[in-house]
């Protein structure tokens, strides 16, 4: 049989760069949308990419295609070329707190971003099984304090709202147009590959650095969200599994359990061997290691966004009922998990 050949948007991030690992074990052909930059943005995926256009030579590694979201020409080029049998749409301008600061641009890739890919889908291959990266931001600060598949869409900051715009992009290209193209809506998910500036690698990097002495204290925002954080890992297994359904549906991905970012605090600092209690409140509330007797954290505005989520658990019973599957790894294992991985980066001087 053929090998079959996926397209992956969004290959240098966290996720493109766990699916693409999967799906080169799974034995496909893997092509992965990388933009151009000026400073390399393929760290996570630089041990999986090839650096050869030969299909035939090339032995499980990824096939760099540059391209850009932005971009109906190069979609359709690529997909004309490559003529994949799955498309992954991982792409994203995925920093909601940044989305306030950069809304067009977030909307042209978010929310438009999908609608070239699908209507490429439709007019080149329609047989393509796409999947959307769709978000939880998208119940924003909802009514029902656990969030399903039926839950009304209440959308806070441009990018939740651009995410809404690619979620019924993808429904309609399927009940319109008959493309199999599915949405799977992912709660919060983590690992040592998640990007810098989002809470959590920002905690375990901050107090990874503040424990070896390389940094005093770190500064955070909103203390009291809530998110349901699962391990990005199982999410990416789980993304190739919805492709394989005979039919295409949308689902909720989540752990059903979600802690505070106070709590994400205390716990990476429990593995660090610290004890961490809180003093004050509001901007003057602080962190303080009774351990080293130091303050270590504070609250810094800046990180706050115009109007923020406050909490999000997701109820992933449909995918159970279907697919007999759900994320497994726990909150405290995943806060080991990247805590382990942290202290070995460091001593390298990497970041992923
Ligand atoms: P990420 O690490 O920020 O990766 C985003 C990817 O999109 C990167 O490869 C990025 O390329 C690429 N990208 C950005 N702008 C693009 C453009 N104009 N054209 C083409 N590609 C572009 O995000 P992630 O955490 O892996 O998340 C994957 C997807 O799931 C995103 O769509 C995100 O919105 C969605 N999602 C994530 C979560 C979560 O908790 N992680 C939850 C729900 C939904 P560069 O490396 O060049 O920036
Ligand atoms: N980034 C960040 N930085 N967030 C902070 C900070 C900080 O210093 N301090 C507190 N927070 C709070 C945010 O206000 C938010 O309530 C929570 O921590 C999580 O923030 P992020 O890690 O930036 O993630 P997010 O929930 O806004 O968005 C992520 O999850 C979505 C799914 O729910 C992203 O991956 C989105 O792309 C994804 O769709």
């Amino acid at each position: 049989m053929p090998k079959k050949k996926a397209l992956i948007i969004g290959i240098t991030g966290q996720d493109g760069s766990y699916l693409a690992e999967i799906l080169l074990k799974k034995n496909y052909i893997v092509h992965g949308m990388v933009r151009r930059s000026s400073m390399p943005n393929t760290q996570r995926i630089d041990h999986i990419i090839s650096t050869s256009r030969d299909n035939e030579k090339l032995n499980k590694k990824v096939i760099r295609e540059y391209g850009d979201l932005s971009s109906s020409a190069q979609i359709q080029n690529l997909i004309k070329r490559v003529k994949p049998d799955e498309i992954y749409n991982l792409g994203a301008q995925s920093h909601v707190r940044v989305s306030f600061e950069i809304p067009e641009y977030t909307y042209d890739i978010v929310g438009i971003g999908p609608l070239r890919v699908l209507e490429a889908i439709k007019n080149i291959k329609p047989n393509i099984k796409y999947i959307q990266a769709s978000s939880s931001e998208m119940f924003g600060n909802s009514k029902k304090n656990l969030q399903d598949e039926d839950t009304k869409f209440k959308p806070e900051s441009p990018y939740a709202s651009a995410k809404t715009l690619g979620y019924w992009t993808t429904k309609n290209y399927r009940d319109n147009f008959k493309i199999f193209a599915s949405n799977a809506i992912m709660f919060n998910h983590e690992s040592p590959r998640r990007g810098v500036n989002f809470v959590t690698k920002k905690i375990v990097r901050g107090l990874c650095e503040i424990k070896s002495k390389k940094r005093k204290i770190l500064y955070l925002g909103n203390l009291n969200a809530k998110r349901d954080w699962g391990y990005a890992k199982e999410y990416c297994e789980i993304l190739w599994k919805i492709l394989q359904l005979r039919k295409p549906n949308d689902f909720v991905i989540a752990t059903g359990k979600n802690y505070s970012v106070r709590d994400f605090v205390e716990a990476t600092g429990k593995e660090l061997n610290m004890n961490i209690i809180w003093k004050g409140s509001g901007l003057k509330e602080v962190g303080y290691d009774t351990r080293s007797k130091k303050v270590i954290i504070k609250v810094d505005p800046y990180f706050f966004r115009p109007n923020d989520v406050q909490s999000l658990l997701g109820n992933s019973s449909k995918l159970f009922k279907i697919m007999k599957q759900k994320p497994k790894t726990s909150f405290n294992q995943l806060v080991k998990i990247m805590v382990k991985n942290e202290i070995k980066l460091i001593k390298t001087n990497r970041l992923y």
